[in-house]
């Protein structure tokens, strides 16, 4: 009787919460390389003032300096979308990133190895967006497109979801972002990512193309 009330409340939460949705609490980021200098959750956000030092924004209450380092973007003849540039030597406070292109821009304030207070320096592999090091973002998988079915061997957007990955919405339009792949608060997938980056259709790179 017991095991069959556990059995129907597992198969509910199941339901209720379908695998992915209940991975996303955020404290499995403690211990994580992103519990910089075990400041926890504040590595990132603050709970109060996050206007008040100058470059950081009410964005996500976000704790860091927006770099206003220029990435350049991927671009290639075989691909029918363009991406667009995430960086802009504007941001600020008063001017803080905004759109889907958010969850690419907040990850540079650490990855590009050229924002102040630097955490990545500028000669590391993480230090992705640094464009004297590693050619910007312009080498990288590209993001700040669209995602769109009408492009050749991609999975319909919902399908992709169901597989793992987030797509974000900017204006009504499907687009992919670093955090689609990354989850920033999660490493049990190294290196954080949302689905294993696994050598079959179950992995991260078939979640979306065909
Ligand atoms: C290394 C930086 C980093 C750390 C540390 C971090 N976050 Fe985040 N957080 C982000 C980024 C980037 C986003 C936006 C991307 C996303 O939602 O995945 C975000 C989004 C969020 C959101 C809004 C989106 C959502 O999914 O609800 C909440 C709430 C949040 N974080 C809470 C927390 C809490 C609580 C902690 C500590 C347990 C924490 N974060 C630690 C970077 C971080
Ligand atoms: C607070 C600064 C900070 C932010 C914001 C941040 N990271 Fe990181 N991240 C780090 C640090 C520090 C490391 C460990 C550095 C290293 O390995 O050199 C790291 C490591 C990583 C790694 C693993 C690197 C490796 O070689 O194992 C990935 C992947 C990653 N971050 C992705 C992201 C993505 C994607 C975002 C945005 C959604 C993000 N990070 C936001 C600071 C940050
Ligand atoms: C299409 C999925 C995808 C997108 C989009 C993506 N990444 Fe990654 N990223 C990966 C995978 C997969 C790896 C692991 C690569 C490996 O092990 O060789 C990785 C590795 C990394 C690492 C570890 C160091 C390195 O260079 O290998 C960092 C840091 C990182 N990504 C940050 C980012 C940031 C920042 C963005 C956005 C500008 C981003 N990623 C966008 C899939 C993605
Ligand atoms: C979140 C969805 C998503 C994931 C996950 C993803 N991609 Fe992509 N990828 C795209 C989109 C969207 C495009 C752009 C399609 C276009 O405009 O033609 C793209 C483009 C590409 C291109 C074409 C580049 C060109 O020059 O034409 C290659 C190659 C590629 N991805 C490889 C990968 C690999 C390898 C992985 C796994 C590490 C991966 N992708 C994971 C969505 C994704």
């Amino acid at each position: 009787m017991k095991f069959a009330l556990v059995f129907l409340v597992a198969i509910a939460l199941a339901v209720v919460f379908p695998t992915g949705l209940l991975a996303q609490s955020k404290t499995t980021v403690f211990g994580t390389d992103h519990d910089v200098g075990h400041n926890g959750c504040a590595s990132c956000h603050v709970p109060h003032t996050a206007q008040a030092n100058a470059g950081r924004g009410q964005t996500l209450l976000w704790a860091r300096q927006f770099s206003t380092q220029i990435f350049g973007t991927y671009d290639s003849p075989t691909m029918d979308e363009t991406p667009q540039e995430i960086g802009d030597a504007t941001y600020s406070d008063t001017n803080p990133p905004s759109g889907a292109k958010l969850y690419s821009v907040l990850c540079m304030s650490c990855h590009d190895g050229v924002t102040a207070p630097t955490v990545i320096g500028p000669t590391e592999d993480a230090a992705v967006g640094n464009p004297t090091n590693s050619a910007g973002l312009t080498d990288d998988h590209p993001v700040n497109m669209i995602y769109s079915t009408a492009d050749a061997g991609l999975e319909s957007p919902t399908t992709a979801v169901t597989n793992g990955v987030v797509l974000y919405d900017d204006g009504g339009n499907n687009t992919v972002q670093c955090a689609s792949c990354h989850n920033v608060h999660d490493n049990s997938i190294s290196p954080f990512l949302r689905v294993a980056n696994s050598n079959s259709k179950q992995g991260l790179c078939g979640a979306c193309h065909l």
